[in-house]
């Protein structure tokens, strides 16, 4: 079964082909980093307003480059929920649209389920195994027993970990997106010039990047151990250092706790290149790692597309009235 996926929940305007949840005939990302730069952060309206330009050429690429024609497609599946409102309506109006013309089947994601699929189109995974969902607006370490099936052990209590990047970046005016500055960055740094700590939290698989954020914009001086350089390499590394490890460290006791054997991750910040290494060293310890490509930790229509395969596949078809939801998500911890 050939699937259209359409992303367009935040500032990438995506549209791939995937065929059986795995083979990637196309995977087109347009991203509007250039026009957000001015801003140092993604606005929202602006973002709706250049998907309304963009969805139509995306999905072109998507089916010239996958060599294929609508008639010849399965169905449609779309990211609804959650991400910035207007953003999500453009792509979920298209898809309905375009579902509709050419009387294929509707399928709605969710984005943060997409996410923890995208590392099963690469490298798969056995269920059960534990899902570290590292992005802009989520922080969330899962069980994950199904490509539906998602419990959460434990999340951001407030920022999520992209967030925090972000925010240091701007605060420093090193660059735009942040986490990928502060990765390259912190490549020529000093993990230790700053020893920032992070919080306990009640449930010790919580987790909290507001103070830390607020500790490496705020109170640098504290943290600083008086001898090297206050250079935005040794400040990158110690911060990405500390943001890595207390993640790390939920993530081994999530382990501990459950039993699993298996782990991945996805989101825009498991393409940090320190945060992968951490996670691909549990491989010494007799663990099944699995990290996606750089290009299917961030957002992409692929990964959607190739979670729509199983839905479509199970029989589930979405109705034509569903619609966007801006904070919906699956990882309420009573998974509803
Ligand atoms: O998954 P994503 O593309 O969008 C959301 O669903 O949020 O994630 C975007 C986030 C941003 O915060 C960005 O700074 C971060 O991923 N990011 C990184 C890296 N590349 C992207 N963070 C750390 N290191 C990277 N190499
Ligand atoms: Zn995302």
């Amino acid at each position: 079964m050939k699937i259209l996926g359409i992303e367009t929940s935040c500032d990438e305007c995506a549209a791939a082909v995937v065929e059986d949840g795995r083979i990637i005939h196309s995977n087109i990302i347009a991203t509007q980093i250039a026009q957000h730069t001015p801003f140092m952060g993604v606005v929202p309206e602006l973002a709706s307003r250049l998907h309304t330009q963009w969805i139509i050429p995306t999905v072109d690429a998507a089916l010239r480059e996958a060599n294929l024609k609508a008639h010849e497609l399965d169905g449609v599946a779309v990211t609804n929920r959650p991400g910035l409102l207007g953003s999500l309506l453009v792509g979920l109006s298209f898809a309905k649209g375009f579902a509709a013309t050419h009387r294929l089947p509707l399928i709605t994601i969710d984005h943060i389920r997409a996410h923890l699929y995208a590392p099963q189109m690469e490298a798969p995974l056995a269920y059960p195994y534990l899902g570290v969902l590292v992005s802009g607006g989520h922080t969330v370490i899962a069980r994950v027993d199904g490509y539906d099936q998602v419990e959460t052990l434990g999340a951001t209590v407030d920022d999520a970990i992209g967030e925090a990047f972000d925010k240091v970046a701007k605060h420093y005016h090193l660059g735009y997106p942040g986490g990928k500055v502060i990765d390259e960055l912190a490549r020529s740094g000093n993990p230790r010039a700053f020893l920032f700590s992070g919080s306990t939290l009640p449930n010790p698989l919580d987790i909290s990047y507001s103070g830390l954020k607020s500790g490496v914009i705020h109170q640098l001086d504290t943290f600083w151990d008086g001898a090297s350089e206050k250079s935005a390499q040794n400040i990158a590394a110690s911060f990405e250092r500390a943001a890595v490890n207390m993640l790390i460290k939920r993530v081994r006791l999530a382990l501990q706790e459950t039993g699993l054997k298996r782990i991945s991750a996805g989101g825009g910040v498991a393409a940090n290149t320190y945060l992968r290494n951490e996670l691909a060293a549990f491989r010494n310890g007799g663990y099944e790692v699995s990290l996606p490509s750089r290009t299917l930790c961030t957002d992409n229509a692929a990964m959607v597309a190739g979670l729509g395969y199983h839905y479509l596949a199970d029989g589930h078809v979405s109705s034509y009235s569903e619609g966007a939801h801006a904070r919906v998500s699956a990882f309420k911890r009573n998974n509803s």
